[in-house]
């Protein structure tokens, strides 16, 4: 669809300014090629020599003089692309832009567009929040500036937490995507000030609602003691975080976990498999229904109402029952059934055969599947996952839980997209 696309990658001066060379690397997967201007801020944190190896084309940078029209000028520079991309967009860049300034060739190349813009902002929270950066954003929202991420969580200053890690590429890429496909006609913003839906082009789930469940259920046996497993729920809360911030109205459900409630989303606390299921049907309908959580298979069947004794050395023996399966429930639901319902499994050995047959048996459209036999996946900080559809699998290398989560969320923007 993109093989004669192409975009101007603006790569401003941050520390996330590397993930820009995973991101042309995407872009080129995809069909899209890039230029690139660097800032001289953004020099500080990758240099022009990586990112046009990348890219394949000489680097832009601010070291090639304005009035140097012999290779090309800045004007065609802006104007032979299909799109602007601004990532990471600095405090700084955004304030520029907003008003207007052209003081070096990214912005001059930014005010010189007659093309669509997308910027991926990333910045300190406290910067993020601060009433001048609001204003900036409010300014390029009504300028039809397209916006991508930020996604909260850790910064890279210690002790630093809260919105402003810039969108991971993969979110970056799906945002292109959408702009590239979008119908509206690029001159068109000069004059309506603003994209129809204003930034949703840039939010791939924008207007969809997505359930996840995450973490591990915990089973009673009696008032202080239950059957639980190894799950941290980082996996599904990434996901959770990843889907808000592509620009769904997201339900976690969530078993008992340590990691803290996303931001920008509704979380509803649960501990057994049965109040899970309570707590999914409540928050039905939804578009996508994604099934992270490791719910416990068997509960007690009596659970004692008081902690039990040690009775003069006779074990207590404990009956279990099976759960309910809550992924299936909701697969095989006649009405009101999540056009996208996704499954996760746990393998330790036939991983991939494995998860076939979990994908017949459990009626759903994907199984995210992972080996977590002895590799410290449960509770770690990285997955090795397959992504398993009647149409194939697609193995992806090992990555961090939140790269992870945000491929996902670009593989069911696709999916969802009619
Ligand atoms: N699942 C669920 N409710 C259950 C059990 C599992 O919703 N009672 C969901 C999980 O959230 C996951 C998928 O089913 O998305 C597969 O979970 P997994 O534990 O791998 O599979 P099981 O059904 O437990 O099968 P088995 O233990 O035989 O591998």
């Amino acid at each position: 669809m993109s093989a004669s696309r192409s975009i101007l990658l603006i790569i401003g001066g941050g520390i996330a300014a590397y993930k820009c060379l995973e991101l042309i690397r995407r872009l080129k997967d995809r069909g899209i090629s890039s230029r690139v201007i660097l800032t001289k801020a953004g020099e500080q944190f990758v240099t022009p020599l990586s990112v046009s190896a990348l890219a394949g084309e000489r680097c832009f940078t601010d070291l090639f003089s304005l009035t140097d029209e012999a290779d090309i000028g800045h004007i065609a520079l802006s104007r032979s692309t299909d799109l602007l991309v601004v990532a990471p967009a600095t405090a700084d860049l955004i304030a520029k832009m907003a008003t207007g300034q052209a003081n070096d060739l990214a912005t001059t190349a930014l005010l010189a567009t007659d093309k669509r813009v997308l910027i991926a902002p990333a910045m300190n929270p406290r910067m993020w929040e601060h009433a001048a950066t609001r204003r900036n954003m409010a300014q390029l929202e009504r300028d039809g500036v397209l916006v991508v991420g930020p996604n909260s969580g850790a910064m890279a200053e210690r002790g630093e937490n809260g919105p402003g890690r810039m969108a991971e590429p993969m979110e970056i890429l799906a945002a292109i995507e959408q702009a590239l496909s979008s119908q509206v006609p690029p001159r068109a913003i000069g004059f309506l000030g603003r994209l129809p839906g204003g930034s949703a082009a840039a939010k791939p789930l924008a207007g969809k609602r997505v359930l996840i469940t995450s973490g591990p259920t915990h089973e009673p046996i009696d008032p202080v003691r239950f059957i639980a497993n190894r799950s941290s729920g980082k996996q599904g809360h990434a996901i959770a975080a990843a889907a808000a911030a592509a620009g769904a109205q997201v339900t976690l459900v969530s078993g008992p976990v340590t990691v803290p409630d996303p931001a920008g989303l509704t979380t509803i606390h649960v501990e057994s498999a049965r109040e899970m299921l309570a707590a999914v049907e409540g928050a039905l309908p939804a578009d996508i229904a994604i099934f992270a959580a490791a719910v416990a298979d068997w509960r007690v069947a009596d659970a004692a109402p008081e902690k039990m004794k040690k009775d003069g050395g006779a074990l207590p023996a404990l009956s279990l029952v099976e759960n309910p399966d809550i992924l299936a429930t909701v697969a095989a639901l006649k009405t009101g059934r999540p056009a996208v319902v996704v499954g996760f499994a746990a393998e330790t050995e036939h991983v991939v055969a494995h998860a076939q047959a979990k994908l017949a048996r459990k009626g759903c459209d994907l199984i995210v599947a992972n080996d977590v036999g002895g590799t410290g996946v449960m509770g770690g900080e990285s997955n090795t996952v397959h992504l398993v559809s009647r149409d194939g699998v697609e193995t992806w290398p090992t990555l961090p839980k939140t790269e992870v989560a945000s491929r996902l969320v670009a593989h069911l923007a696709g999916l969802a997209t009619p």
